[in-house]
């Protein structure tokens, strides 16, 4: 028998303990012994609850039984989930989260405490939700120098953005039923400033490309500027807008970044609605791989996290890691990657065609246009754009 422990009773925790329980005799039968819950930590009574029984709110409990082989920190942040992580591992106990911020911060450490313990730590929930994205880039793709990866990596801004463009739902009657379908963190400045999303690309970038980012040095703008304009003269020139993840090897380190983006209608993004995420990896083998599904969600993602249960009830016996890289990576600058930008302006049409002869604007029902500018870098665009006051910039992806 192997037992487990979930620290954490929040949307998340529930599911894994539901979706462990409807899995058992299957899981159990792949682990070879049966698979048990041993406890749930958590902060405060749950009377009546089916799983009151196994509560506890004291992790020395968890720490000091010796049957308990695997713990699932799915309780979020960098405080007690970081304590309790690096304790458990401490102690010879397998970790699996789905913590993007805890995997991100402090990932490649508490993967090095694993190994040095003969244990797992391992995160498929934290990147994507319920979509297996982290177990085929850094295994499946293994043979591949990968060339880029991005996408779209947050339900809650992706389900805010196609409310409001499909439906016209204002931004903050959108992220309200986001938080109620339990997609949004507990504070969602973290999803709609773009924090989230780029908690998620610095862990792809390290699987990727071996460069264990700050999560901090990471450029992040969120969607709280998209605007309804926007989106109107972005549909009227053949895009729409979504909230990108992106990561580039550069010469020296990677362009990691986090920025609304226009995505041409015909790409399999512009596709992607709802809460449903997809990420794009461009490997030098396998050409390009698209990975989607729910990006957020109670069943999503405990879907992720008990898999990692799973794998890590099979690695008993010296564990198992994803392969981190060290910390030191660097960040390149992002304003040096050229692309088309998008830029929305009140100036006449002289001013524009003078600074811009190419440009092909189209106008919006407040007589401000929209126009899409030839490839270059953010410098070359603020020097382009002379006395023509943007009102709006996003970069296109090309
Ligand atoms: N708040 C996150 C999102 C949850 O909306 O994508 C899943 O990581």
């Amino acid at each position: 028998m192997i037992k487990y422990a979930i620290l954490g009773y929040g949307t998340v925790g529930r599911g894994v303990a539901e979706v462990m329980a409807e899995g058992r005799e299957k899981m159990s039968a792949l682990a070879g012994q049966e698979l048990e819950l041993g406890y749930i930590l958590v902060r405060r009574d749950f009377p009546g609850d089916s799983y009151a029984d196994k509560m506890v709110q004291d992790f020395s409990v968890i720490e000091n039984d010796p049957e308990v082989a695997i713990v699932a920190e799915v309780m979020g942040g960098t405080g007690a989930a970081y304590e309790y992580s690096r304790r458990a591992l401490l102690a010879g106990k397998s970790v699996v989260t789905s913590n993007k911020e805890l995997v991100a911060a402090h990932g490649s450490e508490l993967e090095a405490l694993a190994r040095a313990h003969g244990a797992s730590y391992l995160f498929e929930g934290s990147v994507g939700g319920g979509i297996p994205i982290l177990r085929p880039l850094y295994q499946c793709l293994a043979a591949n120098r990968i060339e880029q990866v991005f996408g779209i990596l947050n339900g809650t801004t992706n389900y805010i953005l196609t409310a409001m463009d499909a439906q016209g739902q204002s931004f903050e009657e959108a992220l309200k039923d986001a938080q109620a379908l339990g997609y949004a963190e507990a504070d969602p400045t973290a999803d709609v400033e773009g924090h989230d999303a780029g908690r998620k690309i610095t862990i792809l970038a390290d699987l990727a490309f071996g460069q264990n980012l700050n999560p901090q040095d990471v450029p992040t703008q969120g969607i709280t500027g998209v605007t309804a304009a926007d989106l109107e003269l972005a549909h009227a020139l053949g895009y729409t807008i979504k909230l990108l993840g992106r990561a580039i090897p550069a010469e020296d380190g990677c362009l990691v970044f986090v920025a609304p983006h226009l995505v041409p209608m015909e790409h399999m993004l512009a596709g992607v609605s709802g809460v449903m995420n997809a990420c794009v990896i461009h490997g030098s083998a396998v050409g390009e791989v698209v990975m989607y599904g729910p990006g957020a969600g109670k069943r999503p993602t405990a879907s992720a996290v008990c898999a990692d249960i799973l794998d890590a009830a099979m690695h008993l016996n010296g564990g198992k890691t994803m392969g981190l890289g060290q910390p030191g990576g660097r960040v390149a600058p992002e304003g040096l990657l050229s692309s088309p930008w998008f830029v929305r302006t009140g100036a006449g049409p002289e001013l524009l065609l003078a600074q811009f002869p190419q440009a092909a604007p189209v106008y919006g029902a407040s007589r401000e246009c929209g126009f899409i500018t030839a490839p270059m870098t953010r410098d070359e665009l603020e020097a382009s754009l002379g006395a023509v006051e943007a009102r709006a910039v996003y970069r296109v992806l090309a």
